[in-house]
């Protein structure tokens, strides 16, 4: 057995002042992209290598792969040129399966995006275009000649524009278990959303077609529209909309909390949002320019946004100032509850699933899930004369939602009252929101699992789609009702499809796919126009910190906490987040027998006070200052510190 003195002194941290696990993080170390290698040469291309060399005789093209997804403005170093009518251009695209000389993939609704041409006419020197056309993302880049001209280009660089006010690889965050897929998954979703943060003045101004503006040619595009304040701030993804969706913050924001720590991206693009509010309470179903849309389910994403933000941030001055606003916005929601006791949906708007609308169980999961965070949040800011109000109103909602919409057949709620369909989105917010008891999670959770197909976890109510996006909400719920392996299978069998896929970019997780396992998301008519790398689909990076790891934040900041651990079938887990208050951390070890831990410990900054969770392990809690608590039922409640699991005598 290892003594308590010896782990003690095994260090935290691999590198002082860094993070362990440094090498699974897929942020560049540098700003300045080189490709990885020459992914394809069509025509007279000669001399080619990867840093982008190449000697052009005429008409012809070139591909480069930068070996994960990329962001960024481009800049071609060119040698020498042997006619001033000379041009050469360049195409960019996520997926292999758009790789051209003659498009990119597409951020608009129909088509591809058009050549970015460079007038290389003037001779040698270093071509760079205007910052609006950096791109969002993109794995493979085509360098086209459409002349007969002899061009020697030198290199073809990269400027990386994401996340710009991060430090690109100190994240705060790690988690490292001895399944090496999981790891990646988690590593991948945080580059996710590193990609899809951005300078606030390079949103997608193709949007603005939608508000009527004419663009100067077809397929252009560019990003030069100002969607948020302040030097950087998240978005839905990295290529398109590039611009502030509250919905898509009910997953990203958890996981970049866990991972980079970029709280300030997270408050810019929710900032950018509660500026929005309507006299009457209402929130934006997106942010500018596409804040012309009513949808009640993102009108509660945005509620749900300032309680993920203040429980990270601690900030209790934030929350005072966003109050008013805050339960006003609670109120607005309230409106739309009815004699049933469940809330009538009347405005279809939502993450693209059909049938949004009546007593719709997504709808009543998310607002009762608000109503919980609600209460906790007046509790916080001493404003409780609403309190016994919405633990009313929420008790109603669940008592109405189980008499009116449980299918016990079937072992789901169906969508509404008045259709068979049995929704992913709806079943997993019933869970997530505490609208069941605990051996209905149980029975949901082993019916939605009945389901899966060879792709991944079905979203039936958005046709036959696989959506990452309810499937990050899919993960929780397996393990809120107390099934770890479920939740990993999921994981191996949905986002390692997406990392490791040959058409997927194998760095950043797609926002949405065919159940069939194809490029295709039904709610569009143009698949260039996915997105690659999309923060909704990055739930694991939080499910496995909070879960499988089992770190909790309760209380603003880390105030408070819960560390509840779910190991499944991975038998080591190393795993922490920071806050302001410092760092928290869990390692553990499970015991050959499967049953309990030959080595657990866990940290947690002086300041604070948690509860420990260790369903079947008896034992005590030794602090690092000698402190010791005996587990009882296995559980206990601790201050901050270093402590660890003694003798561990399993039962
Ligand atoms: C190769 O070049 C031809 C004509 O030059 C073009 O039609 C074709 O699309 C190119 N293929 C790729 C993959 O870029
Ligand atoms: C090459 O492309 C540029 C930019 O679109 C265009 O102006 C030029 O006419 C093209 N040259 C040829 C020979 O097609
Ligand atoms: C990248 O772009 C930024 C912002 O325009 C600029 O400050 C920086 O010098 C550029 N870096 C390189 C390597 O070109
Ligand atoms: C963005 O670029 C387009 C195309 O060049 C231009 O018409 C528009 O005025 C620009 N918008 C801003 C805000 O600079
Ligand atoms: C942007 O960043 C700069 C440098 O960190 C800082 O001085 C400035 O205040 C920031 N601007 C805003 C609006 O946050
Ligand atoms: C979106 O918000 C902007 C800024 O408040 C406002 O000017 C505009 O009218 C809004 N658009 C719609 C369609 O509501
Ligand atoms: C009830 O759900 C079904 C299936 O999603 C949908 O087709 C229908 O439109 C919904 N009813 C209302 C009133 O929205
Ligand atoms: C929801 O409200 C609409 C509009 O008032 C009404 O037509 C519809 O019958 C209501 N649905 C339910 C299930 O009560
Ligand atoms: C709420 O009340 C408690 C107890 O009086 C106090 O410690 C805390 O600072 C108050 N919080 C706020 C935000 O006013
Ligand atoms: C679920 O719990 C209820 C109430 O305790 C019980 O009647 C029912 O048999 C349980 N169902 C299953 C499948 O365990
Ligand atoms: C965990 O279960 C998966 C399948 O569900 C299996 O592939 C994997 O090998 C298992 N890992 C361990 C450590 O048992």
């Amino acid at each position: 057995m290892r003594s308590i003195i010896t782990s003690f002194l095994l260090p935290l941290f691999a590198v002082a002042g860094k993070v362990p696990y440094e090498n699974y993080i897929l942020a560049p170390a540098s700003r300045n992209l080189i490709p990885t290698s020459v992914y394809q040469v069509n025509g007279s291309v000669e001399n080619t290598d990867s840093s982008g060399k190449a000697t052009f005789n005429g008409a012809s093209s070139f591909t480069l792969d930068f070996g994960k997804n990329v962001a960024g403005l481009v800049s071609l170093d060119v040698d020498s040129v042997s006619s001033p009518s000379a041009f050469l251009g360049v195409t960019f695209t996520e997926s292999m399966l758009w790789i051209s000389s003659e498009y990119s993939d597409a951020t608009g609704n129909s088509g591809y995006d058009s050549v970015l041409w460079f007038n290389i006419g003037n001779g040698a020197g270093i071509y760079t275009p205007e910052n609006k056309f950096q791109r969002g993302a993109f794995r493979y880049l085509t360098v086209v000649s459409n002349t007969s001209a002899t061009i020697n280009l030198n290199s073809v660089r990269v400027n990386f524009t994401a996340a710009p006010v991060q430090s690109l690889r100190d994240y705060t965050g790690w988690f490292h278990s001895d399944d090496d897929l999981i790891n990646r998954i988690w590593y991948a979703g945080a580059y996710t959303n590193q990609l899809a943060t951005i300078e606030p003045t390079a949103g997608d101004a193709i949007t603005s077609q939608a508000q009527g503006i004419t663009l100067p040619e077809t397929n252009a595009w560019y990003n030069n529209y100002t969607i948020t304040k302040g030097n950087s701030t998240i978005t839905d993804g990295a290529k398109r909309d590039r611009l502030v969706w509250p919905g898509d913050m009910a997953i990203s924001l958890e996981s970049i909390a866990v991972s980079t720590g970029d709280l300030y991206s997270i408050r810019m693009g929710l900032e950018s949002l509660l500026a929005l509010q309507k006299a009457d309470g209402q929130l934006p179903y997106a942010g500018v320019p596409f804040n012309g849309t009513t949808s009640y389910t993102y009108h509660m994403h945005n509620l749900i946004g300032v309680s993920f933000l203040y429980r990270f941030s601690g900030d209790t001055a934030w929350l005072l100032s966003y109050w008013d606003q805050y339960v006003r916005g609670v109120e607005w929601a309230l409106e739309a509850v009815d004699d049933s006791g469940l809330a009538n949906v009347t405005w279809s708007a939502d993450w693209l699933r059909y049938g949004m609308g009546g007593h719709n169980i997504e709808a009543n999961g998310i607002l009762h899930f608000v109503l919980q965070d609600a209460q906790n949040l007046a509790r916080d800011v001493n404003q409780t004369s609403r309190i016994s109000h919405w633990a009313s109103v929420a008790a109603g909602i669940k008592t109405a939602a189980n008499e009116l919409l449980w299918d016990p057949e079937a072992g789901l709620y169906r969508d509404n009252e008045t259709t068979t369909l049995h929704p992913q989105d709806g079943n997993t917010w019933a869970i997530k929101s505490g609208l069941t008891s605990s051996n209905q999670s149980t029975i949901i959770s082993k019916a939605l699992q009945a389901r899966w197909g060879k792709y991944g976890a079905p979203a039936p109510e958005a046709g036959a789609t696989i959506s990452p996006f309810i499937g990050g909400f899919e993960l929780q719920a397996h393990y809120i009702a107390g099934q770890p392996n479920l939740a990993l299978d999921l994981l191996r069998l949905q986002w390692g499809y997406m990392l490791l896929d040959s058409k997927m970019t194998q760095s950043t997780f797609i926002e949405g796919y065919s159940t069939d396992g194809s490029i295709h998301y039904a709610p569009y008519t143009d698949d260039a126009r996915i997105s690659h790398a999309h923060g909704w689909s990055t739930g694991p990076t939080y499910a496995l910190t909070a879960y499988a790891a089992g770190i909790q934040l309760t209380g603003p900041g880390g105030s408070s906490w819960k560390i509840t651990p779910q190991p499944g079938n991975l038998t080591t887990v190393d795993a922490g987040l920071s806050t302001s208050r410092g760092v928290f951390s869990v390692q553990y070890t499970k015991s050959p027998s499967g049953r309990g831990y030959s080595h657990f410990s866990f940290s947690a900054p002086a300041s604070t006070k948690g509860r420990v969770r260790l369903p079947g392990v008896s034992g005590t809690l030794a602090s690092k200052t000698g402190q010791k608590v005996k587990l009882v039922n296995g559980v206990a409640a601790v201050p901050g510190g270093d402590w660890e699991l003694q003798t561990g005598i399993q039962q």
